[in-house]
């Protein structure tokens, strides 16, 4: 197994280019399966992830070469409709081919994708919206068996909860419905926007992209003429990378954003003393003089993303003063907490709220990585600590952090990928 060395207490410095959003790429790649012609998609990130969802589509009898980040799929040769237990375990967005695949082919067999390391994660929301269009859904050996033999039709579904893959599978569903389907309460995120603008370049008819309430009108199962596109940059690399450069204090660029979609972690890093420049398509953090505390409440886009908690505790350790962080979307998701104290960090839980205080002196530390973000976390404390930290079972870095050790050094950073 891989893990990280690292030597902390270097100053960053130079310019790193931003990978393709893992968690767009996974519902367009997924939106395939509603395409009539092979589709190229472009600005994939080579991660663990993506290349798990391609193997789950190749599984379905589909076909794809992957050439640098450009993936051609062609799903015209489809000819199973399970998702098996032995890839939908390893990782939870498999649940993205649910709609698609029922919505084309009216039946379909996907592995409940269970717990993860942050929490229960139920996908009941994405289930009693495709009942509310008319799907039969049963629950057998650990399967979602999903029927609508006669095709899905509108339908309007408001979901309890804001959920992001929920308001994706069901885009795709009604995509192919027959009627109009109007989500109320929708995911907003960034993700969920460029879906419905693929879709809607794909002749779909959408009303209300990007905001909380959108209406689509689906085309009876008439596959889509799709056209090929680049997937958006991965707001949350981004943001990882600038904490990067906030918490060795030194001044780095991150090139290949929209800036827009990093406002709430913009304004925190401002708010805690950072000085930052926003360009077209790129952001410069400069060093602060004092770095003062935050309080921080995760929710829903476009709002402070979950996604980000874990890298700016480890930042709250430089802070100056007490920060209250507090998790909002999911029940399990201060893991790092336990591993950032192996650092020296003092941090105290209760419940879903955790108060960090700073600023601490960070000695290097041998620690274990326990999901996609906490790893960051991790790795972020490790750059700052004095002296050499190991990152282990890095293979959940890997799933969404692409060429990680390579751009860090390339920022100066000491890093290198060893074997246990
Ligand atoms: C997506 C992101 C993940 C991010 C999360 C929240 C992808 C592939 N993953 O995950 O990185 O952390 O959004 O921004 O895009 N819920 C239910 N029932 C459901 C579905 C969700 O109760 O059927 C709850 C969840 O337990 C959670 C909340 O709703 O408390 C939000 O979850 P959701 O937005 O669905 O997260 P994901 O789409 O899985």
């Amino acid at each position: 197994m891989d893990f990280l060395r690292i030597v902390g207490g270097k100053r960053l410095h130079g310019d790193v280019a931003i990978s393709g959003a893992k968690n767009a790429a996974l519902p367009l790649i997924a939106s395939s399966i509603l395409s009539k012609r092979v589709l190229t998609i472009d600005n994939l990130p080579h991660v663990k992830d993506i290349k798990t969802l391609l193997k789950l589509l190749q599984h379905l009898g589909a076909n794809y070469k992957l050439i640098d980040n450009k993936a051609h799929i062609d799903t015209s040769m489809i000819n199973s409709t399970t998702a098996t237990y032995d890839i939908v375990r390893t990782m939870r967005a498999s649940i993205l081919v649910l709609g698609p695949l029922l919505a084309r082919f009216g039946h379909c067999e996907v592995s409940l994708p269970g717990g993860c390391a942050i929490g229960e994660r139920p996908i009941d929301l994405h289930l009693k919206a495709l009942q509310q269009m008319g799907a039969q859904i049963n629950i057998e050996s650990g399967y979602v068996v999903a029927k609508a033999p006669q095709g899905l039709r509108g339908a309007t579904i408001i979901f309890d909860k804001i959920t992001v893959t929920g308001t994706e599978n069901i885009l795709m569903a009604a995509a192919l419905a027959k009627g109009t389907t109007t989500i109320i309460n929708a995911a907003k995120e960034p993700e969920v926007v460029q879906l419905c603008e693929v879709l809607q370049d794909s002749g779909v008819e959408i009303e209300g992209i990007g905001t909380d309430e959108i209406k689509i009108t689906g085309t009876e199962r008439e596959l889509l003429n799709m056209k090929d596109f680049s997937v958006i940059p991965d707001r949350i690399e981004a943001g990882t990378y600038l904490c990067a450069g906030a918490i060795t204090n030194s001044k780095i660029k991150i090139k290949n954003v929209i800036p827009q979609h990093l406002e709430a972690i913009l304004v925190k890093l401002q708010q805690m003393g950072f000085e930052i420049d926003i360009d077209n398509s790129s952001i410069t953090i400069h060093p602060a003089s004092k770095i003062s505390p935050i309080e921080i409440v995760t929710s829903e886009y476009p709002g402070f993303p979950t996604d980000m908690q874990a890298q700016f505790m480890a930042l709250a350790l430089m802070a100056e003063g007490a920060s209250i962080i507090e998790e909002r979307l999911f029940e399990n998701r201060f893991m790092h907490a336990s591993e950032l104290r192996r650092f020296g960090a003092k941090i105290q839980l209760k419940g879903n709220i955790a108060t960090v205080f700073g600023p601490t002196k960070l000695n290097g530390a041998d620690v274990m990585a326990t999901d996609l973000r906490a790893s960051s976390a991790l790795v972020l404390a490790a750059l700052a600590a004095d002296g050499t930290s190991n990152v282990h079972r890095i293979y959940h870095l890997d799933r969404g952090y692409e060429n990680l050790e390579e751009k860090l050094q390339a920022l100066g950073a000491s890093v290198e990928r060893l074997q246990e």
